[in-house]
């Protein structure tokens, strides 16, 4: 390992001496949420500094804590001198909150969407999601972590002290100029790096502790372990908790994807261990490995030579310190129940499929397609009805592996070449690692959000083939309710006018209502509520008095009723 990392100080740069203490990023708590994108410089090396971009700081961006069930107000003040958009990767919202291509925010504009978290307690992530430009304004930093709490999370017996026993770990290798300088769409990333830092190390208490894995890299999928070859715990996947703890020695964590892992440190104070990524074990076919195409005759210009691909590397130093006063030491044997899917739950299977636009030996540095298109801002691909369930079948026919990421659903996987997937790829999801020549089926339900006008995405996560057009666009579609109905006889909603606080009763049997919404008088949407989540009861004393719609959907209906807040 020793003998690694002295190779890749001769190839990049001169490091800082030693091992660096490893980053926290701040956090950010509660309803409100200011971001101020900015241009900074960070000292990755001794010498020249480091052009950078973040969120609130020179680089990456603060880690929002974020409650479900609340209504968030956000701030993205953007003093760059480019347009930008910040997307908030995993996180259900409606398409104009949601930060994609077409939700800009032009240099010295702020963007104020606000929305009510409705997602389960998970990490999730943010980041730009300008056409073109993602991996820059990505490379050059900025990206943050979302941590999600809820009740069902909060009753389990897990370490979640941000900084103490519960860690965020954002991993990335970038690629450096001789001055120091970031090199954007570039395959020669030799510099691993946690939260921003280059070989770091953290202080860990000689307990159970919790981290959270993301994979913020361009391109690089990572095989992580641990250097004692010991055994940790996956307990979430990208979007939720797992049902069980998931025990294993290696987890392979592609661009984009999070996954949350205990590791049980008791009686270990005093010892230092690695996290590290055994890329020497990975597959042809993945970019991290000796050979990023299924064949060694395919190559990736730039790919070698790059003493990370397909060799092991660390990637974290954990020094074990003393426990604390409150630790957890058992790693619990239940998590959450999930929901049950099933392939006859769906209304239609659609079929995508990868290619590369060149055949052979050079197919890796071309483009790469969906369904033989390159993304086009101005067509809609797929138009989804709302409160469709669907199956998304995705055939990669390409050489190399692709991690596929949709906007607006979590999905389930259903099956990796007609195989049921892995236990730890069960849950909850929003990114799956296609390997060349597989076909993966996922099924998800397209609910609470509609909108004609602006779309969601879903594309390839490795930035550079997204930024080239490895990117679709799909249209949740309005509900085409009848708006006088049985839905609106049998609403009654109390009292009216009212102090901020409503009960809405629906005496309707069989009625699959979905979402609850509230307008302000300029139409701006100021609450969204899950009906699961919902319990008839409503405070909107937080909003200030007037007049507002109240919009009811249902699965094939929508009704709206003027409430009035004195
Ligand atoms: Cu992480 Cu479409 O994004
Ligand atoms: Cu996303
Ligand atoms: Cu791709």
């Amino acid at each position: 390992m020793n003998k690694l990392i002295t190779s890749i100080i001769l190839l990049s740069s001169t490091y800082l001496m030693g091992q660096n203490p490893l980053m926290i990023p701040e956090t950010i708590t509660g309803t409100e949420v200011n971001l101020t994108l900015q241009y900074g410089t960070h000292q990755f090396f001794d010498g020249d500094a480091t052009n950078t971009m973040g969120a609130n700081g020179d680089i990456l961006a603060p880690t929002l804590i974020l409650n479900q069930g609340d209504l968030v107000n956000f701030n993205v003040d953007n003093q760059l001198d480019n347009t930008t958009t910040i997307h908030w990767h995993g996180l259900h919202v409606a398409p104009e909150n949601d930060g994609g291509p077409h939700t800009t925010i032009p240099a010295g504009t702020t963007w104020s969407p606000s929305f009510t978290i409705m997602d389960k307690a998970a990490t999730y992530w943010y980041h730009p999601h300008l056409h073109s430009f993602t991996n820059e304004h990505v490379s050059k930093g900025i990206a943050g972590m979302i941590i999600v709490k809820d009740d069902e999370e909060a009753a389990l017996n897990l370490p979640r002290d941000y900084g103490v026993d519960d860690f965020p770990l954002i991993l990335q290798t970038k690629d450096f100029s001789s001055d120091n300088q970031i090199i954007v769409m570039s395959n020669s990333d030799d510099v691993p790096m946690v939260n921003a830092t280059i070989d770091p190390v953290l202080e860990v208490p000689a307990q159970v502790v919790r981290y959270r894995l993301l994979n913020g890299s361009s391109q690089r999928a990572f095989n992580i372990g641990l250097s004692n070859g010991q055994s940790f715990y996956q307990i979430a996947s990208d979007g939720g908790l797992l049902e069980n703890p998931f025990e294993t020695t290696r987890l392979l964590l592609a661009p984009a994807e999070r996954a949350e892992i205990l590791i049980d440190l008791s009686g270990m104070e005093g010892q230092t261990i690695f996290i590290q990524s055994f890329a020497s074990e990975l597959d042809n076919g993945i970019y991290g490995s000796s050979s990023p195409g299924m064949m060694s005759f395919m190559t990736l210009d730039g790919y070698n030579p790059n003493p990370l691909n397909g060799s092991d590397f660390d990637l974290l130093q954990l020094d074990i310190v003393v426990q604390n006063d409150n630790p957890v030491t058992t790693i619990p044997t239940n998590l959450v129940t999930l929901a049950e899917w099933d392939e006859s739950m769906s209304d239609i299977t659609r079929s995508l499929t990868f290619s590369a636009s060149q055949m052979g030996p050079n197919q890796l540095n071309g483009t790469f397609q969906i369904n033989n298109t390159s993304f086009n801002m101005d067509i809609v691909n797929i138009t989804v009805p709302f409160n469709n369930t669907e199956i998304w079948q995705i055939t990669n026919q390409s050489a190399i592996s692709h991690p596929f990421h949709i906007h607006d659903i979590q999905f389930r996987i259903l099956t990796r070449n007609n195989v049921a997937p892995p236990i730890n790829e069960r849950g909850r999801k929003d990114v799956v690692f296609v390997r060349p020549g597989e076909t993966v089926k996922f099924i998800g339900k397209f609910e609470h959000f509609s909108n004609n006008d602006v779309p969601y995405m879903y594309h390839c996560h490795l930035l550079t083939h997204e930024d080239d057009g490895m990117m679709g666009q799909f249209i949740v579609q309005e509900p085409v309710g009848i708006y006088e109905n049985e839905l609106s006889e049998a609403l009654t909603v109390y009292p009216n006018p009212n102090n901020g606080t409503i009960y809405i009763d629906i005496d309707l049997e069989n009625i699959d209502v979905t979402n609850i919404n509230i307008y302000d008088a300029v139409g701006r949407k100021v609450l969204m509520e899950n009906y699961t989540l919902f319990d008839k009861k409503i405070e909107l004393s937080n909003l200030s008095s007037g007049t507002y719609l109240l919009e009811i959907i249902s699965n094939d209906q929508r009704t709206t009723k003027q409430i009035i807040i004195q």
